[in-house]
This record gives C-alpha cells, sequence and structure tokens, in this order.
C-alpha cells in the first residue's frame, strides 16, 4: 500500500493541474483497499477515488483522501469457440487492454483505442468512440459498497448504462468502487466502421482487420485530438446534448441545416463541438486556456492554467452556445474541490 502526505497530483490529472492531496492511497489488491474503507480517519475525511485522471478537473488543492488503485492484470477468465471473457483490474490501462485484446485476435474493442484512462474508470463513465462504448462489451463489474464495505457483481443491466452515464456516476447511488471489469470480446471478426471518417481513413490500408482498424483510430485522434502528453486537456470537456425533435426543428428553421444524429423519433444529438464552434471559439485564446484548434470540444491547458482558469473559460463557452441556441451544455468532465 502506498500512504503520501501532500501528494502533487500533477501526474495524476490530464491537464497537468499543479494541484496536492493531503493524502493520497494506494491499494494493490482487495484486502488493502478493504482496510483503508475500514479505517477510522478514513471514514471521517472526504475522499474521491481517481483513475488516470484523463476526466478530472481539480479547481484547487484537495483536502482530503485521493484513492487509488493499483490492481492491474489482465485474465482470461471464460473461453468458448467464439468468443472470450477478459477479467481486468481496474488499474490497467485501457489503452494496454485494447492493445492486448486486438494483438490477441479479440475483436469489440479496436474502435476504443488510444483512449487515456485506466478501465475501472472507463466502465464507470462508458467510454465511447467511432460507434462503440464499452458497455456494448461489459459482462459484469465487481465493486465494493464504500459505505457498508460489502462486494457487489454488477451484471451489465445493473450498470444501467446510458451515453457517459451508469449507475456508478449516479449521485443518488451509494458510492461504489470498482476493482475488476469483465468484458467479452469475440474472436470472430465483426467491426464497426460506420462512424465518421473511420471507413475512408481505412481506405489506406491493404485490408481491414483488428491491427489496421486500431492504427486507423490512432491516425485519426492523433490528428484530431491533443496529446495529454504534450498539451494538458481531458478529451471532450462537455458532453454531446440531446435535444427533443421539436426544438432541433425549431433550430433548424432558425439557423438552417444542423449536423445531427437522430437517437430516437423524438431525439436528436447534436455535436457541442460545432456549436462551439458556431459561437467563434474554435483556435482561441482565455488568457492560459485555449480552445483546441482542430476540435473545439477540447480546451487545453497552454502552461499554467489553474482549475478555476479552466472553468471560468468553459463557463463562458458554456454562456455563449445558451444565449445562441438556448442549448444548456453539461461538463462531461468532473470538477473536484
Ligand atoms: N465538429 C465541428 N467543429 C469542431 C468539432 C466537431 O463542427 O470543432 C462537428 C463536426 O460536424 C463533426 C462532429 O462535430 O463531424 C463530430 O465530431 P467528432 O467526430 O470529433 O466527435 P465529437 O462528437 O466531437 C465524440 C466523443 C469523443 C469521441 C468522438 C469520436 C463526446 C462528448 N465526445 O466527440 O470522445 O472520440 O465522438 O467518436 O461524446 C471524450 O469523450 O473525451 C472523447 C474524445
Amino acid at each position: 500500500m502506498k500512504l503520501e502526505q501532500n501528494y502533487s497530483l500533477k501526474e495524476h490529472n490530464t491537464f497537468h493541474l499543479q494541484v496536492k492531496a493531503r493524502w493520497f492511497m494506494e491499494y494493490e489488491n482487495e484486502d488493502e483497499l478493504i482496510k483503508i474503507l475500514q479505517d477510522e480517519y478514513f471514514q471521517e475525511s472526504q475522499s474521491i477515488h481517481i483513475g488516470g485522471g484523463s476526466n478530472l478537473l481539480f479547481l484547487g488543492d484537495y483536502n482530503g483522501v485521493i484513492l487509488h488503485s493499483a490492481i492491474r492484470g489482465i485474465k482470461v477468465k471464460e473461453e468458448t469457440d467464439t468468443s472470450v471473457t477478459l477479467r481486468i483490474g481496474a488499474a490497467e490501462l485501457w489503452d494496454d487492454v485494447v492493445a492486448y485484446a486486438v494483438k490477441n485476435g479479440y475483436s469489440g474493442i479496436e474502435n476504443l483505442s488510444l483512449i487515456p484512462g485506466e478501465t475501472g474508470a472507463a466502465a464507470i463513465q462508458n467510454i465511447g468512440a467511432y460507434g462503440v462504448e464499452i458497455k456494448d462489451v461489459i459482462e459484469s463489474v465487481e465493486a465494493y459498497n464504500q459505505l457498508d464495505i460489502v462486494k457487489r457483481i454488477f451484471s451489465k443491466e445493473e450498470c444501467k448504462y446510458g451515453y457517459r452515464s451508469s449507475f456508478f456516476k449516479n449521485e443518488h447511488n451509494d458510492p461504489y468502487i470498482i476493482t475488476y471489469v469483465a468484458i467479452r470480446l469475440s474472436k470472430q471478426p465483426s467491426y464497426t466502421l460506420e462512424y465518421g471518417n473511420l471507413k475512408e481513413e481505412l481506405s489506406a490500408y491493404d485490408e481491414i482487420n483488428l491491427t489496421n482498424i486500431r492504427d486507423a483510430v490512432i491516425a485519426i485522434r492523433k490528428n484530431k485530438l491533443p496529446d495529454p502528453k504534450e498539451q494538458g486537456n481531458a478529451g471532450s470537456f462537455f458532453m454531446n446534448p440531446v435535444v427533443s425533435m421539436t426544438k432541433y426543428n425549431h433550430l433548424k428553421s432558425t439557423f438552417g441545416e444542423f449536423p445531427h444524429y437522430v437517437i430516437s423519433d423524438t431525439e436528436v444529438k447534436i455535436p457541442a463541438g460545432w456549436l462551439i464552434e458556431q459561437c467563434g471559439f474554435k483556435g482561441k485564446k482565455h488568457g492560459t486556456v485555449g480552445v483546441y484548434e482542430k476540435q473545439a470540444l477540447v480546451l487545453v491547458n497552454l502552461g499554467e492554467a489553474t482549475g478555476d482558469e479552466i472553468a471560468l473559460a468553459a463557463e463562458s463557452i458554456r454562456m455563449a452556445v445558451e444565449q445562441k441556441y438556448g442549448i444548456s451544455l453539461v461538463p462531461e468532465v468532473k470538477y473536484v474541490g
């Protein structure tokens, strides 16, 4: 177990904000997690559990306990002629899981290549890209209730997945800490290639296979999204808003054609990046915070930004979109502090 006081979180948040935690506790296995959860000091302190910090905005130092899992490992739990179920430690880097799957010829998550963060957080957030969400492959999730310290195994249905949402993200539910995630992948080729320019990107390759899909997704992401190692960011800052068909038709008659994806007969999803670009923010700087020039949904730390400065820039974007379109953008990034 690792236990540190006044611990720098700079390497634990992809905005690279220079903030500290009063305590940082990292556990290697479920027994160590149980010990922490039973500890009276821990129970009386405020605490949050983090993954790779790729979806967090620290507004200042954290005056409590930051918990982090070091439970790793990818093991085959079950295998048939056509599928394989992997049991993955929550701290395993998600992209390492994708690389492992692709190398072994297991399909289902290749479109989720190069998404930063750890597997436990990926299952909380229901990460998604290029027409695939992690929920499509989740079989079950092992988690501890932080209040009564009882382990529960959630079926996929019990995880209550929606767009970037889940049972675990819903603050009305008891807090749970995920220790393992089980995903089922196919041993037969089965690809999702319909999103955006994935097919077009793949036309440069001589064959459509798992490795080439992974390489194509990585190429698209590298071209569109800033590398957090080089420029602090947390990917999409806002979620794509879902509006009613009535609202969409009204907007279309006022502003003309809108990019959109029809979700159902009554709902439409609108790309937030487009709305932000239309409001003139793309590529612009707000002091220490930038709106990425190739994808307006991404805010970047231009150097020495603080969490407050990023939150302020986000708020001015949110207000401008609200004023012009009457659409309230909701951050995908979680504010802490
Ligand atoms: N667009 C613009 N201007 C911009 C950015 C986007 O006009 O500056 C419009 C374009 O019409 C484009 C459309 O938005 O066709 C969609 O853009 P993109 O394919 O880049 O996807 P997105 O909707 O902005 C979502 C996810 C990403 C994921 C991509 C690809 C959310 C909040 N974001 O972004 O996820 O990689 O789709 O599937 O759903 C993340 O969650 O951190 C993330 C990067």
